[in-house]
């Protein structure tokens, strides 16, 4: 069996584990951080939480003898992108990432871009706004900075501490969200700006093209740099690189 180990927290990379895991000579582990409280079945072998660092994870492919490393965390997960490639380097094992390409501003949006969450806040300007956060739970106290604004905060799990802010809605839910429902939360909240990171993929995009048509403002916070490791950007251009390092030899029976 050649051992795979799967850095995960995505949609592609649950999707990748079910592909890889479909193959006999394959032994597909998923690792996720740990941070969603009730994360969705991945129907593969499952660890949960941090290796500690770099030397950790490298510590951690020696033991289990993995023969290939996957990167395919969310594109704004820095660290671990920047740990996998280090402890697949220390550890002599190959890595593959799965980069999901970017969104690209078009005709009528209405984009500002910014180099952090923190910049964003600022970006929205001092004046009074009905602000739409759609960036996850684990950076939105950074609108404290700015608490003249209405919040509208959307993410999978509460986000805890509540803001320090006189006027912020809550809402849990978990995408993909259609254009459709998400014109309609705009426009039954009022909102005038969206605070994004540019997560590229069709699951959250509903919110961009809706504010696309509806007129309103996106702050869109860059993504951060990640190492520069062969990569595909796709779950099935990654799954047929995966083919020509080890050849199928074949399918799990049904
Ligand atoms: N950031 C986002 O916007 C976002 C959005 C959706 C999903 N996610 C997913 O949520 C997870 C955490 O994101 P983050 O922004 O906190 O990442 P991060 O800042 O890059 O990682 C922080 C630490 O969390 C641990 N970690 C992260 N991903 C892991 C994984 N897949 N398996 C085991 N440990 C992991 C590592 O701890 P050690 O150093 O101890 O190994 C890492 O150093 C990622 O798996 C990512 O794919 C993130």
């Amino acid at each position: 069996m050649t051992n795979i180990l799967i850095l995960g927290g995505t949609t592609e990379a649950r999707q990748l584990a079910g592909k890889l895991a479909a193959r006999a000579d394959l032994a597909v582990t998923l690792s996720l951080a740990g941070r969603t409280e009730s994360p969705i079945a991945q129907g593969v072998p499952l660890r949960v939480g941090g290796f500690g660092g770099a030397q950790g994870l490298a510590a951690y492919l020696k033991e289990t003898g993995t023969a290939l490393l996957i990167d395919a965390t969310h594109p704004y997960a820095a660290r671990i992108s920047a740990n996998a490639a280090e402890a697949a380097g220390q550890a002599g094992v190959p890595i593959l990432a799965l980069r999901r390409p970017s969104w690209e501003p078009v005709a009528g949006d209405r984009w500002t871009l910014v180099d952090s969450v923190a910049e964003a806040a600022t970006a929205l300007g001092t004046a009074p706004r009905r602000v739409f956060l759609a960036i996850g739970r684990q950076e939105a106290g950074a609108f404290e900075a700015a608490p003249q604004h209405h919040y509208l905060i959307r993410s999978v799990d509460p986000v805890e501490p509540k803001l320090a802010v006189p006027d912020a809605i809550y809402l849990l839910a978990r995408g993909p969200f259609p254009e459709a429902d998400e014109r309609a939360l705009l426009e039954s909240h009022g909102i005038e700006a969206i605070v994004s990171k540019n997560s590229g993929g069709e699951a959250t995009y509903g919110k961009i093209a809706a504010a696309r048509a509806l007129g309103i403002d996106v702050i869109m916070v860059r993504r951060p740099s990640v190492p520069d490791v062969p990569s595909a950007d796709a779950v099935d251009q990654l799954a047929a690189k995966v083919d020509h390092l080890f050849e199928p030899v074949a399918e799990r029976g049904v």
